[in-house]
Order: C-alpha cells, then structure tokens, then sequence
C-alpha cells in the first residue's frame, strides 16, 4: 500500500501564487528526479507537488564522479545538473506525471539568459504544468561563470527571459541562493521582474577535503551543501524575505527532517516547504512530515496550518 497522508481534523491545504495545495509539503529539485521512483511508496498525487529536477535545453551527463560526500548532518552534491534534455523531458517524465494526475512544478535552469527563455518555451502550452521554478542558482556561461542569483540584474534578466516566455498566468517561482550578503535585494529584484513566488533556498557552496589524499573529495572540487546542516540559514533566509516582501508566496526548503523542522518554516513565512535531501534517507517522508505537522497542530488545538504561517513576525505587530 502506497502511504497517503492521514486524515485529520487539522485543514492543512495551502495557497501559493493563486494555486490552491491540499497538503504544503513537495518534492525538492533534483531530491526525487520526476517522482516515479517515490511513487512506489507515497502515492505522489497525494503530496502537494512534485518539483521535478532542473531541465535544461540540452542533454547534459553532469560532471565526473565522485560527485557526492558526506559531511556533519548534510552532503555535499557536485552532479552539475545531469538530465535529458527539455524534449526528452516533456516526451517521457512529463508524459508520465501527467498520466499520474500529479501536480507538477518543472524546475528549470540554463548556461546563458537566452537559453532559460528557450526552456520556458518549450513549456508553453504542455498540460499538467501547474508552475515553473527557475533554478537561478547555475553559472552563467557568458559572464565568467557568475552565478545568476547572485547579482540581482543577472537574476532578474533571467526571471524576464523566462516571463516573456510562458503565458500570462503561468506562476513562476524564482528558486533563491544563500551565498549573497544580502538575499532580500535578490528577491526584490526577481519579484519586480516578474516572479509570482520564491523558492528558498538553494544549497550552499561547499567543499570537503580528503584527509588522506589531501585532495577534494568532489571532482568539481566545490559542491553543494543541503541537509539539517544548512536548516538555520534557510530559516533565517525565509524569515528576512518574508519580512521585507509581506505578500510574496514562498516554498521554504533546507535540512527538512520531520514536522518540528518544517514548522520553524511555515512560523518564518512559508506557505509550503520542499523535501530534499531526508528523501534519499527516507522515500516516505514528504507524506510522514505532512502527517507530523498535522499532529503537531492538532496536539496544540489548532484548526488550520494558516494560523501558523508567519507565527514568528508576530512579536513585531505591536
Ligand atoms: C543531490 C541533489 C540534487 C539537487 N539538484 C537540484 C536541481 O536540479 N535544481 C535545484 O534547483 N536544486 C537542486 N538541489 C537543491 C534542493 O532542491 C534543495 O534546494 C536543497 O538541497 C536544500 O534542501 P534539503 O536540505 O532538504 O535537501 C539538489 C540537492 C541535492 C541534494
């Protein structure tokens, strides 16, 4: 039997960016690839959504390996978005996810701002894409390898490209990096150029060493640091956003274990969390958490989970 969240009398339904959810809990990018290999133990129509893995124009094999290490209470990924292509994409796991019935948010990336446009095109029209999540958190090819979320005109020429790209109603979220001094001028800026929601955050820029070889233990040297390592920043990410921009929709992910860790996220300013890394340990945990919280909520009497979304900016309504 395929574990589907349990009933209660806690309203757990959420909305994001004019899309209603009966559960705030989805996959996170790249943790869960297009949801069939979860979907032999969750029933994957039962979670909010699945966030599929960033798709790019072109078929990439990724970097070398190894492209995985483990560190205290994280990893450390270095796979340097490995996938099939944006066609490929459409053609077989979109294809799939639509006979599912499963809400799909497509995660999308590019080596260049023209080229995220491209991919937003594809999409176009293609049923079942409830949402695109623009991962703005790769290297720019053209400009010495900057990372797009880590200027805001880079970032926000990115979100144009792809708004100019999708129709009018298509709600895109701009997927955030914590390597910036200042997170909330990034958001400010996509949301200006157009982002209806913002996904928070991406990993962290990492690096494990060898201590036999002397050596990084990545091929690519640096990686990307998730798991309850990287949690207190992402709730402290969500936290400034949700301070500066009251109404924008957030998806808040980073180190998500069980029901307690997702709670900080929706008191923070989240409207619904992804699950990334504790699926690799844990394939039912997207349901489990939703199922947690619910309990969490239901032991201290609280009817619906919106009464706790934004709980901790209250000490500032005075
Ligand atoms: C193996 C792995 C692959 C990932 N691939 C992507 C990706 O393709 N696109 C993306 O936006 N984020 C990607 N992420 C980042 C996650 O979606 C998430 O933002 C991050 O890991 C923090 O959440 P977590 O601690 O729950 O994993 C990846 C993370 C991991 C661990």
């Amino acid at each position: 039997m395929k574990r589907v969240p349990q009933t209660t009398s806690v309203d757990m339904s959420t909305s994001v960016a004019k899309l209603n959810f009966l559960s705030p809990v989805f996959t996170a990018s790249g943790c869960a690839a297009a949801g069939k290999e979860l979907d032999q133990f969750i029933d994957i129509t039962s979670i909010g959504a699945v966030v599929t893995k960033s798709v790019m124009l072109n078929p990439r094999s990724g970097r070398a390996t190894p492209r995985m290490a483990e560190t205290p209470s994280g990893m450390l990924n270095g796979i340097g978005l490995q996938g099939p292509g944006i066609d490929d994409f459409i053609e077989n796991d979109l294809k799939w996810l639509q006979q599912k019935g499963a809400r799909t948010i497509v995660s999308i990336a590019g080596n260049n701002v023209e080229e995220f446009g491209k991919v937003a095109d594809k999409l176009r029209d293609i049923p079942g894409v409830i949402g695109i999540e623009v991962n703005i958190s790769c290297p720019n090819v053209e400009n010495r390898g900057q990372v797009f979320a880590c200027d805001p005109l880079s970032a926000a020429d990115v979100i144009h490209s792809v708004r100019r790209n999708v129709s009018a109603n298509m709600p895109l979220f701009a997927k955030l990096s914590p390597d910036v001094t200042d997170i909330t001028a990034i958001a400010k800026s996509v949301v200006k150029a157009g982002a209806d929601g913002l996904s928070v955050i991406n990993t962290l820029l990492g690096m494990v060493i060898d201590t036999d070889t002397f050596l990084p233990r990545l091929s690519g040297k640096t990686g990307g640091l998730s798991g309850p390592a990287i949690r207190p920043v992402a709730v402290r990410c969500v936290y400034q956003i949700r301070k500066v921009l009251p109404d924008i929709p957030i998806i808040g992910m980073g180190g998500i274990r069980n029901g307690k860790d997702a709670i900080e996220f929706f008191a923070a300013g989240a409207n619904a969390i992804s699950v990334g890394t504790t699926v690799f340990n844990d394939p039912e945990a997207c349901v489990r958490i939703h199922d947690e919280v619910a309990e969490i909520l239901q032991e201290k009497s609280i009817n619906s989970l919106s009464e706790i979304i934004n709980a901790a900016h209250r000490e500032d309504i005075s």
